[in-house]
């Protein structure tokens, strides 16, 4: 942790940012790399949780699926949603990650912090300002989170955590590589029926693709670039901004040399 803050400090000191890489599931690097500092809480020290009766202390680093498991087979509830969801608590934090089955805000108490400026902080509910996949995090790194878990029938809570998972199984490509749903759901709308509904399914820019499973995944094959899926999202917003008069709105993290990118 003294590590983490002097890391802060000094990157502010020569005005370098800083990014947490927790399982970059939602990122998108761009093929220019990033020119910043790249954390990831690897450590002991962010892999920790602690429990009293219904609240858990854990550590920004620890793994959501195996964790929303372990707590949903010992019948506590309130992670059975976060069933194949690639991130790490720190990221599940700041996006609020989640979907039709939950969202993880909704488990969470307390957040601690790293401010920019290198101090420890613990924000409440109110400060971390949950929304549709997003919070006020902003530029504060994610240590730990305090979550309420409430104790049930573990059969029960078991089961829906299984459910959740066939679901998106189900409906989502995620044996293929992506960077899980692309753009945020407009208002009343869903991101997905709307390229499907473009006739976009397939649609490729060299070697990034839109699901033929579900149109708000681009699945991407080994020899894919950064470029090609943001050629494809560039389309992809195109086409529904003209057939349905709607922007979409990436839901990815895209990280860029501060400079911008190559053409
Ligand atoms: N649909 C289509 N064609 C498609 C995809 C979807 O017609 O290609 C239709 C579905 O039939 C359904 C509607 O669109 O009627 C909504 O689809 P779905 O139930 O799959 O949910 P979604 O709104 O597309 C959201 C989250 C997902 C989350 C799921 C399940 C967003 C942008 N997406 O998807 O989150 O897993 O609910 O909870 O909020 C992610 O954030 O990376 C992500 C995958």
């Amino acid at each position: 942790m003294e590590q983490l803050r002097a890391l802060v400090e000094r990157s502010r000191g020569e005005d370098v940012p800083i990014k947490v890489l927790g399982q970059g599931a939602n990122v998108l690097i761009s093929d220019d790399g990033f020119d910043g500092v790249v954390v990831r809480f690897d450590s002991p020290a962010f892999q920790k949780v602690e429990q009293q009766g219904e609240r858990f202390h854990v550590g920004a680093g620890v793994e959501l699926i195996p964790f929303s498991r372990r707590c949903s087979r010992r019948g506590y509830s309130g992670l059975e949603g976060m069933a194949g969801i690639p991130a790490t608590v720190g990221g599940a934090v700041r996006m609020n990650a989640g979907g039709k089955f939950g969202e993880f805000g909704d488990a969470v108490r307390e957040v601690d912090v790293v401010t920019p400026m290198g101090e420890r902080k613990t924000l409440s509910r109110e400060e971390i300002g949950f929304g549709y996949r997003r919070s006020a995090i902003g530029e504060n790194l994610v240590v730990a989170a305090e979550l309420e878990l409430k104790e049930g029938d573990p059969a029960k809570t078991h089961q829906k955590f299984a459910e959740c998972y066939a679901e998106k199984r189900r409906t989502q490509p995620l044996t293929e590589p992506s960077a899980g749903c692309i753009f945020k759901n407009p208002t009343g709308a869903s991101a997905g029926a709307l390229i499907d509904r473009a006739g976009l399914k397939g649609t490729r820019c060299g070697g990034a693709k839109v699901s033929e499973k579900h149109a708000n995944f681009i699945v991407t094959d080994a020899q894919a670039a950064a470029s090609d899926v943001l050629r494809l999202i560039d389309l992809i917003r195109e086409r529904v901004s003209r057939e349905f008069q709607t922007d979409l709105e990436t839901e990815i993290d895209i990280w860029r040399p501060r400079g911008g990118m190559r053409k």
